[in-house]
């Protein structure tokens, strides 16, 4: 804890609570973008056939930007004066981002991405409110990184365009 706790937001004493929610909320945030660069490494490496080159590419650029993301997510984490956990705490959840069964199934990996861009986009949507009027550093950062997601979600969305047709 601070030696010095201030009075106003969230790192005043009163807001410990609120404080120690929050953390939790970032850490799962955290793991689900330490999840997501697991999963699009995979997917940026495994799609066979000539239209997996763009999907492939795109992937790996998000590789990047999701790590960015974890990393940001993490820095809060110890700022809030919690503490980012190593990976014994991890929990796998995204069973649609799994390989498909044929290296050439593009849907299956543009269907998976959507579906982990969705879940992010709710899980940021619950943090924006639950740090609404009492940690809007945390709020700020979490509509930016909110906003890249939705922009990942449209661009995938584009793609199945594509490839259900
Ligand atoms: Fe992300
Ligand atoms: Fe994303």
């Amino acid at each position: 804890m601070a030696a010095h706790a201030t009075t106003r937001g969230v790192l005043a004493d009163e807001h410990a609570e609120k404080r120690a929610e929050i953390i939790d909320l970032l850490t799962q945030a955290y793991w689900m973008e330490l999840e997501t660069v697991l999963n699009y490494l995979a997917c940026s490496i495994n799609p066979d056939g000539v239209r997996a080159q763009e999907i492939r590419e795109s992937l790996a650029e998000d590789v990047e930007e999701e790590l960015g993301h974890a990393r940001q997510f993490g820095e809060r984490i110890k700022e809030l004066y919690g503490i980012v956990p190593g990976s014994l705490e991890f929990h796998a959840e995204q069973a649609t981002l799994q390989p498909p069964e044929s290296q050439i199934d593009l849907a299956h990996v543009i269907e998976g991405v959507i579906a982990a861009e969705t879940g992010a986009i709710e899980h940021y949507n619950r943090i924006i409110e639950a740090t609404d009027g009492v940690d809007w550093v945390t709020q700020d950062m979490v509509i930016a990184i909110l906003h890249d997601e939705q922009r990942h979600r449209r661009l995938f969305e584009g793609y199945l365009r594509e490839f259900a047709s």
